[in-house]
């Protein structure tokens, strides 16, 4: 069932999307080589409880952090440890999503290059970028559906030699962390396609890998990584539907 939000609760998602973007600026600069994911995900958590809102990942499903931190080959749902060190020449997503006291929840993915990467690398992280980039755009359009912003991201990433993930795909949030509807980086011939509503809330986050679009969960029983291992990609934003377009929740 998809719970349509109004402008009241896409302000109030919007005031922790702000959180999350103004932390994802700071981690550009504070981040360095060396620095454990356990380090990183210590201070995601303080930069959130500071700022008044829960890291909402902590907990959910059995969760164990605030953050997902996932490195390289690692998809998504990378869980931090002391002993996992971001290293020179890493790319690393890092996935928050955080609530006020149970609700509006704002779910926002970035992927940071560290130090110098090779070409292709480069290119699949901004690849996925301008996926979601498109994506919203095409959301934007007046009479969008869900196919559009599926068609978006799989189009860009597919010119450009990419996989696209299958297996996860972006949601419906605000009210919980996942909610209807699906939102998939790919278009299928069973898709609903259904049309984008004014007061529709849903996280878009295009998943590329760099090599095949299949994946495996390791034995932690979270962290998913290309069946390839290969690396892969990973940027997500909150967007709220209105009468003019969209509102990206998840930036300033
Ligand atoms: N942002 C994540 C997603 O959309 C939520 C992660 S749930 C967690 O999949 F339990 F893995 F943290
Ligand atoms: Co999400």
């Amino acid at each position: 069932m998809i719970e349509l939000k109004t402008q009241s609760d896409m302000d109030a998602i919007h005031e922790n999307g702000r959180v999350l973007c103004s932390l994802f600026d700071r981690l550009e600069t504070w981040m360095e080589a060396g620095m454990s994911t356990w380090d990183i995900n210590q201070f995601c958590e303080d930069y959130i409880t500071k700022a008044g809102c829960f890291p909402s990942c902590k907990g959910f499903e059995g969760y164990p952090a605030g953050t997902c931190i996932s490195i390289n080959e690692q998809v998504i749902h990378g869980i931090p440890h002391k002993e996992k060190i971001v290293r020179l020449g890493d790319i690393v997503s890092i996935d928050i999503v955080c609530d006020r006291k149970g609700n509006f929840f704002a779910d926002s993915t970035r992927t940071y290059i560290m130090g110098e990467v090779p070409d292709r690398t480069r290119l699949l992280v901004r690849t996925t970028k301008e996926c979601l980039d498109l994506a919203i755009e095409a959301a934007a359009k007046p009479g969008a559906r869900m196919n559009d912003v599926s068609g978006a991201v799989f189009e860009h990433a597919n010119q450009n030699g990419f996989g696209v993930v299958r297996d996860y795909c972006g949601h419906g949030v605000g009210f919980g962390i996942h909610e209807d509807p699906n939102v998939p980086n790919f278009v299928s011939p069973f898709a609903q396609n259904l049309k984008l509503r004014e007061g529709l809330v849903i996280a878009i986050e295009p998943m590329i890998n760099m090599g095949t679009h299949k994946i495996n969960t390791l034995h932690d029983g979270w962290t998913v990584v290309t069946a390839d291992r290969k690396p892969s990609a990973h940027f997500e934003h909150t967007i709220g539907i209105t009468k003019n377009g969209v509102e990206v929740l998840t930036q300033m």
